[in-house]
């Protein structure tokens, strides 16, 4: 091997700048030359890549979002699309690429690996939704941030006797929401893997109303059936059944921007690195993840298509020490 190139792709998370600076640094301990495509899968297409020096990673570490750019790319997703970015990767001579990015880009990753490409992935994705490892780059930093958020907002909730519903990221997943609820003190958690109605919501609120707590917060994963808003709206006409005065706060990209936590740059480096070491291995139609504390490759038929459970001890806890 002489030539690999990594990429990002989809929605960044911070701790991608670890993982890109692990695969340069390593990939050039390796004796090889790394290339650093910009704009994930757009990049690829348009051959928008150059090589990558250990200096040009220096003082990267520390920064949020990735220092490549990342894009979601309609195009990539048809063959036409995939076949233009294999000829640009063959025309640079380039053998290997490093996929850091969540489900979607993994999905890409895939299509390539099955036309014959040498692909292996990273796991890395603020909604933790990746089969195939236990937790992705960005999850614990987009969880601290949701949590200063919760805690900012109960102080005000409780000046005025107030119930927040705290809508959090994780597109179709509860993850964050779960975890934010938990870790939060969340008085509910509303989480798409056991929907829950407007009106079981208003009941434990009212229930904390009644058990004389000055505020309620609950946590809404965005991909429930009913978001935030969606909750408000319910309780419109009926807000002084609830005890406390709703308002909603969204995070929103917040939670995706700053800086990576200790955490994350250690899960950046540590699967950056073991992306590069898989294909030293000769491994490859694989993602990178951290399992059971170990990095671990995992073959991407395990991985892609197959959904990820929440952990149920979380789940259960959540509902327990809401009380
Ligand atoms: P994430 O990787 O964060 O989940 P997306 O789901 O938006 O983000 O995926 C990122 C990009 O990966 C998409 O814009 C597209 O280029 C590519 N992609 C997503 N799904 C597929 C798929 N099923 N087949 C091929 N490429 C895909
Ligand atoms: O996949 C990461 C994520 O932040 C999701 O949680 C969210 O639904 C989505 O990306 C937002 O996408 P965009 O940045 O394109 O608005």
């Amino acid at each position: 091997m002489n030539k690999i190139a990594v990429l990002t792709s989809g929605g960044d998370a911070p701790g991608m700048n670890a993982a890109i600076r692990a695969v340069v640094r390593m990939g050039i301990g390796q004796g090889w030359q790394v290339y650093g495509v910009r704009h994930g899968y757009s990049g690829l297409i348009a051959g928008d890549m150059d090589r990558m020096t250990a200096r040009d990673v220096s003082g990267i570490m520390q920064l949020g979002g990735t220092v490549l750019g990342s894009a979601r790319c309609p195009e990539f997703k048809t063959e036409e699309g995939r076949w233009r970015a294999l000829r640009e990767l063959r025309q640079a001579d380039i053998e290997a690429l490093v996929v850091i990015g969540g489900n979607g880009s993994q999905a890409g990753a895939y299509d390539l690996a099955r036309m014959g490409y040498p692909v292996v992935g990273v796991a890395s994705t603020i909604d933790n939704d990746l089969a195939g490892t236990d937790i992705t780059i960005g999850v614990h930093t987009a969880l601290d941030i949701a949590l200063e958020a919760i805690d900012r907002l109960k102080t005000t909730a409780s000046s005025h006797e107030r119930a927040f519903l705290v809508e959090v990221m994780g597109r179709k997943c509860g993850y964050l929401a779960l975890m934010a609820g938990i870790a939060g003190g969340a008085e509910a958690v509303v989480i798409p893997e056991s929907e829950v109605l407007p009106e079981t919501i208003a009941e434990e609120i009212h229930a904390a109303y009644l058990r004389g707590k000055s505020h309620a917060i609950v946590v809404v994963a965005e991909g429930a059936s009913y978001n935030a808003e969606a909750i408000a709206q319910h309780y419109e006409q009926n807000q002084a059944q609830l005890g406390f005065e709703v308002r909603v706060t969204k995070l929103g990209h917040v939670q995706r921007g700053g800086v990576p936590d200790a955490y994350d740059r250690l899960l950046g480096s540590s699967l950056g690195a073991g992306a590069v070491e898989a294909l030293a291995r000769g491994e490859q139609g694989c993602l990178v993840g951290m399992v059971g504390g170990e990095v671990t490759t995992v073959p991407y038929e395990q991985v892609i298509g197959v959904s990820k459970p929440l952990p149920t001890r979380f789940v259960k806890l959540a509902n327990i020490l809401a009380r």
